[in-house]
């Protein structure tokens, strides 16, 4: 047998170890013979006359294997082996009776050992029943090592997959935004002053993130709105309108796929509603609008107005600014008004807004999109 079964590997430490095993009898003789066995079997052995020089022992926690006698004149090898549990939950344990009454056999039954050697036993028997144990071991050891790392493979291979969705579909949507030459550059923009007005409210790092991604994909949903509605020079019919008005449920649909953080879903859906309830697609009013979505509606209103329609040229800076605070509290949030205000003017002014404190580690999802 040898060599064979005197290691085992560890699967935490990458690396082969020995198996140790600790035999423990009053009878020195039986503790010589008993080692002397698993020893010429490859094993490497300790050996303990006594249940407290035994947890000496075990206390090192280098045993892979206890093998011990039932009837001992200490605390006995029944609370010896309990002890031992205590102390490795995947020690094995084999005991050594030379008695096999009732009493020993219940008692026996009663603690979680793996076998019971009854003496006198062969030095076959001993090495296959030490043999059979450690076996067990190493299943349980290699099934919670595979558990563990299949789990935490599986949540990386997910993250991978949304962040590689995610990425296809901003690519989607700056396809999208490429339709029509009038919006080009449309969603960075939006992004930017959505960004610009979260810090200035004071919203923390990971929400900020999120916004400043809501910003890059809020009119995702308008790749399912048919080129004679969305390129149109003219107004649009109602039918048209109703079309136009899908988009942001479209957008929804489409970044769910990825199961998404609720604000991510709530920026897209919503970024179309208004203050006063007369926006789409829900017609939800005031604080019943998620912040995500009131923001996004400032700086998607601002960046509306300053860019070129093929039905009228930008507006000036000056006069999209005058429309904000005209549509501050019937059609745009107060608070995101007021802070788009506040900072486009230091933004204008070039006085840039306070230096921020550091912000934590950047989440896989922004870090797979490369986005600050
Ligand atoms: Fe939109």
């Amino acid at each position: 047998m040898g060599e064979t079964f005197g290691t085992e590997y560890d699967f935490t430490r990458n690396q082969t170890i020995p198996n140790r095993i600790l035999v423990v009898d009053d009878e020195s003789v039986v503790c010589v013979m008993v080692s002397g066995i698993l020893v010429n079997a490859g094993f490497t052995c300790d050996i303990a006359l006594s249940e407290n020089e035994a947890l000496q022992h075990l206390a090192s926690g280098c045993y892979t294997c206890l093998i011990s006698d039932i009837r001992m004149p200490g605390i006995g090898g029944v609370e010896l082996i309990k002890r031992a549990r205590a102390m490795d939950r995947d020690l094995e344990i084999i005991l050594m009776t030379g008695l096999v009454d009732a009493a020993t056999a219940r008692a026996a039954l009663k603690t979680d050992a793996r076998d019971c050697l009854v003496k006198p036993f062969e030095a076959e028997e001993l090495v296959h029943t030490v043999v059979n144990a450690l076996e067990h071991r190493r299943l349980v050891l290699e099934n919670r090592y595979y558990q563990q790392h299949l789990e935490e493979k599986v949540a990386q291979q997910a993250e991978m997959i949304r962040s590689q969705f995610l990425a296809a579909i901003r690519s989607l949507a700056k396809a999208e935004e490429a339709r029509d030459e009038y919006t080009r550059g449309h969603s960075d923009r939006v992004s930017d002053l959505a960004l610009m007005i979260a810090r200035t409210m004071g919203i923390p790092y990971q929400e900020r993130s999120m916004i400043q991604l809501a910003g890059l994909l809020h009119d995702v949903g308008k790749i399912g709105v048919p080129d004679q509605i969305l390129l149109k020079p003219g107004a649009l019919t109602a039918p048209e309108w109703q079309i136009m008005k899908m988009h942001p449920v479209i957008g929804r649909d489409i970044i769910a796929q990825i199961d998404p953080p609720p604000l991510l879903i709530e920026g897209i859906l919503q970024h179309h509603e208004r203050w006063d309830g007369k926006g789409y697609p829900e017609g939800r009013s005031k604080t019943g609008i998620a912040q995500i979505g009131r923001i996004l509606a400032v700086a998607d209103c601002f960046d509306a107005m300053t860019s070129a329609r093929p039905y009228r040229p930008a507006f000036s800076t000056e006069e999209a600014l005058d429309r904000i605070r005209q549509a501050r509290e019937t059609q745009l949030d107060p608070e995101a008004t007021d802070a788009f205000l506040y900072a486009i003017e230091r933004r204008q002014n070039q006085t840039p807004l306070p230096v921020e404190t550091p912000a934590p580690a950047v989440p896989n999802l922004q870090a797979a999109l490369c986005i600050a």
